[in-house]
């Protein structure tokens, strides 16, 4: 049996008030949401910006399958399912991306380092602007912070560097990039942290 680091207390965080009250909250993926959540769409320009949903669920079974947790989320406006968001943790890279990772630059800032981060994280494109994804972003920082698979010294996630909406949106978390500019070559995606 994989060990998720997932308990059930992870629920709590007021899941039921903020259903009746209207407010930004995140659930688990369920057999009930997981349909919904594959058919929420970001802007056509958007694409290139995350994984489609399936897929990222793709690498969520491929995560667990190969022992590494990753917490996979719905997030909801109370009753209405608005985006999904997927956290993992890292303290060894050890997945089926290892070889592209090691030999990344960003790899010797982590080497050594246990993170949490956040791998997949998207609006539907008809509930943008709205706030919704800044306070999911709180709430998954809020849920980071609650350590489920023990003390980590940083939050860290990756954009593509045209991504003005998502850059602004971390950087007002304190996620700060942790190379400069010369290091990315084109196509890469930018990594920032921020120390919990
Ligand atoms: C990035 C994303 C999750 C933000 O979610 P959102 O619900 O639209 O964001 P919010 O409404 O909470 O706005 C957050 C900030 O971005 C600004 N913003 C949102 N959409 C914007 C737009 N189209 N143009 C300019 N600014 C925008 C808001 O004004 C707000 O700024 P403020 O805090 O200074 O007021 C969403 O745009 C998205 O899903 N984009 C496509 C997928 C993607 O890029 N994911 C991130 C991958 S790294």
């Amino acid at each position: 049996m994989v060990d998720t680091c997932w308990e059930d207390d992870h629920k709590a965080m007021d899941v039921e008030v903020r259903k009746e009250m209207k407010q930004i909250h995140l659930e688990k993926v369920t057999e009930d949401n997981v349909g919904g959540i594959v058919r929420l769409r970001v802007a056509k320009e958007q694409k290139s910006f995350v994984a489609s949903n399936d897929w990222s669920l793709i690498d969520a079974y491929l995560s667990l399958a190969e022992g590494k947790p990753v917490f996979p989320f719905g997030i909801y406006y109370g009753k209405t399912l608005v985006g999904f968001i997927m956290m993992d943790y890292g303290d060894d890279w050890t997945g089926y991306e290892r070889e592209a990772w090691l030999n990344s630059e960003d790899y010797k800032f982590f080497e050594g380092k246990k993170y949490y981060y956040v791998w997949r994280f998207m609006i539907d494109k008809k509930y943008q602007g709205r706030g919704y994804g800044k306070e999911a972003m709180k709430l998954a920082l809020d849920f980071i912070r609650t350590f489920p698979c023990g003390k980590a010294e940083y939050s860290a996630l990756s954009y593509e560097p045209e991504n003005e909406v998502a850059k602004k949106l971390y950087a007002s978390f304190g996620f700060k990039e942790i190379l400069g500019p010369g290091y990315y070559e084109e196509g890469d995606e930018i990594t920032a942290v921020l120390k919990l």
